[in-house]
This record gives C-alpha cells, sequence and structure tokens, in this order.
C-alpha cells in the first residue's frame, strides 16, 4: 500500500465537486470570526471539530450553513479560496472546478459581487502562481423555491463572464430536480454548463429527473443509481460522468462501511466515475484522503486509480485541447514511475 499511497500523491488531479463554503477549516472560522466581530456557538477548535458528527446530510447541512455565517467580506471569500487552493497543491491537483452557494450569503445581506469577486480573485492567483486551472459553478439551493434560484441566476448574470455553469445542491429528499426545470433552461439558454445534485439521499427517479428534465451535463454523486438496473446501463451507455464523494458518503452514513462504497459497482460496470472530496473541512479530506480511502477499502490497484484519473480529465468542462494537455500531465507522472 505504501508504494500507491505514494502513486496517488503525486498523480496529478483534478477535482470536480467540491463545495468551496465546504473547504471553510476550523482554524479559519475562528480567524474570520475574530476579524469580523462575530460570536460562534464554539469555544474551541476541538469542539468544532467534536460538533462534526453527522448521521444524515441535513445535520451537516445545519451546521454548515452556520459556519459559513463568518464570510463577510470580498478578503473572506479570497481568504477561504486561496487556502484551499494552497491545500489542494501541496496534493498535485491540477485543475478545479468548485461550486459555490450564493444563496447562503445573499440571504444574510452579501452581495453576489463580493462572493464572485473574493473567489475569482483567489482562482486566478491559483491560476498564475500555483498553475491550477479551474471553473466555477453556482449552485441554487433546493430547500429554497424556484422563484428565489431565478432571482440567482438574474443577480449572476452581470457576472456571467466568471461562471461555467449552475449546480443543485442543499436537502435533496422532497426537493426533486423537476422543481428547478425553468431555471435550468434559463441557465442553458445563456450558455451555461447544467450539473445537479442526485441520487446522493434521492431516489433513482430523482436522477430521471436530473437527466431528463433538467438536463444535466454532468451528475453529482448519482449513488442510489445503482438500485435501478436500466439506469445503471444507461449511464454505462452514456458515460456521463458522476463526481462520486467517498468521504462525505461515509460521514453522512449514506454508506456505513467504506468497504461497501458503491464505487466498486460503479468502475465494474463501467460507469464513468471520478473521485472528489465535496466539504473536505467537513469531512475529514481532501483528494488525496478521498482516493486513498477508497483504494485501500476496495482494494483497487494501480489500473484503476489510473482510470479515476483519466475520468476526471475528460470530465472536465475543459476545451479538447485542455484536456490534451492534462492526459499528457498524467502521462508524464506514468512515465517517470514506471
Ligand atoms: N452542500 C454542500 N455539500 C453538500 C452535499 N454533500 N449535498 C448536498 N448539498 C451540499
Ligand atoms: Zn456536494
Amino acid at each position: 500500500m505504501t508504494a500507491l499511497r505514494k502513486f496517488i500523491e503525486g498523480l496529478p488531479k483534478t477535482e470536480l465537486h467540491l463545495h468551496i463554503e465546504g473547504s471553510l477549516e476550523p482554524e479559519l472560522m475562528f480567524a474570520l470570526a475574530k476579524r469580523n466581530n462575530i460570536s460562534l456557538p464554539f469555544k474551541t477548535i476541538e469542539d468544532v471539530r467534536a460538533a462534526y458528527q453527522f448521521s444524515e446530510l441535513q445535520d451537516f447541512l445545519d451546521i454548515y450553513y452556520q459556519g459559513m455565517g463568518v464570510l463577510q467580506t470580498e478578503q473572506d471569500f479570497y481568504d477561504l479560496t486561496m487556502a484551499y487552493l494552497n491545500k489542494v497543491h501541496s496534493q498535485n491537483v491540477m485543475h478545479v472546478e468548485i461550486f459555490f452557494d450564493p444563496q447562503g450569503h445573499t440571504e444574510r445581506g452579501i452581495s453576489m459581487d463580493t462572493v464572485i469577486s473574493g473567489i475569482t480573485r483567489a482562482l486566478e492567483k491559483g491560476q498564475r502562481e500555483l498553475g491550477i486551472s479551474y471553473k466555477l459553478i453556482m449552485c441554487f439551493l433546493r430547500h429554497l423555491s424556484e422563484d428565489a434560484a431565478m432571482e440567482t441566476l438574474e443577480q449572476a448574470l452581470p457576472f456571467k463572464d466568471k461562471l461555467c455553469g449552475v449546480g443543485l445542491d442543499s436537502s435533496e429528499l422532497g426537493h426533486p430536480p423537476s422543481k428547478f426545470k425553468n431555471v435550468f433552461a434559463r441557465a442553458k439558454e445563456e450558455g451555461l454548463y447544467l450539473v445537479a445534485h442526485a441520487g446522493e439521499e434521492g431516489p433513482p427517479a430523482y436522477v430521471y429527473e436530473a437527466l431528463d428534465v433538467l438536463k444535466i451535463d454532468r451528475l453529482d454523486h448519482g449513488n442510489r443509481s445503482l438500485e435501478d438496473a436500466d439506469l445503471t446501463a444507461r449511464l454505462a451507455k452514456s458515460q456521463i460522468a458522476l463526481t462520486v464523494c467517498p468521504l462525505s458518503n461515509y460521514k453522512l452514513a449514506g454508506v456505513k462501511d467504506m468497504s461497501k462504497h458503491p464505487l466498486g459497482e460503479m468502475l465494474s460496470k463501467n460507469l464513468n466515475a471520478t473521485i472528489n472530496s465535496d466539504d473536505p473541512a467537513y469531512f475529514g479530506g481532501y483528494m488525496n484522503e478521498n482516493y486513498l480511502a477508497v483504494t485501500e477499502a476496495l482494494d483497487l490497484g494501480m489500473d484503476e486509480v489510473i482510470t479515476l484519473a483519466r475520468n476526471g480529465v475528460a470530465a472536465t468542462f475543459c476545451t479538447t485541447a485542455e484536456k490534451s494537455a492534462m492526459m499528457q500531465k498524467l502521462d508524464d507522472y506514468l512515465d517517470q514511475w514506471t
């Protein structure tokens, strides 16, 4: 395992499912709370970490929305994003496609401009100085109304040049993708890519809706698709990419035992799965830890790890030339490894 661990650590990787607010480490949460004169319901960093015990998605979301309350200024969003980029740079991540949740901020009186400016200022610096290329995806909170999502899209359109796509996240059960049919159609008209969380806690029917009603370009999670043989066959045939988040599934109790993680079945059924970290500050690991967790638990070999990394390049929203350049970096790494 030690050799495979080293191989994973050095492997050039892409991250396609990361909520930037979910990369807020307790240390930065305390620092920002102090800077902004906000009182937290925790005394120490250990208290914060101790509170990160979740038995389902909603337990996590409650604490996640509370945590993001410390983000107030453009500099806060910049610092948050820069901390994430520095971390993944140390893990040999070469490209990121990150989510943000504007409604978690605009609802608190923070402007769209503040949020997008801070995040993109850091992403630009990351590209220049760390060599990490990026895309930014704006998510709608599905527990809120479609009207609220539409208003959010309108607020974001002046910044459209900074956005690559839109997504759908937050509490899945009771909020099917079809609720957001019109706003996704509008985003598509604007030339944005479409992704949605589906099949994380929700049933296969939600994945069908994400595909057929929202017409997504990439599926976030998708785990419960495997309960439906026709859907599984369709995902394999279409080769739509799934952004799988192993430690997230484990911490949110969708997967009780990592050795039973559905990634094994996804790979054996030829689904186009990728590895991602979701909310690394809350779930105990960034990219390397996620790769390592499934590699160990599912006893994956080097070939499967390489397949996952290649899938992660092919599934980006980059141009063909950009994807070729990333595949080349992967090949160069493989050449010097053997
Ligand atoms: N928002 C942040 N992380 C999420 C997740 N794993 N599922 C749904 N919404 C989220
Ligand atoms: Zn997510």
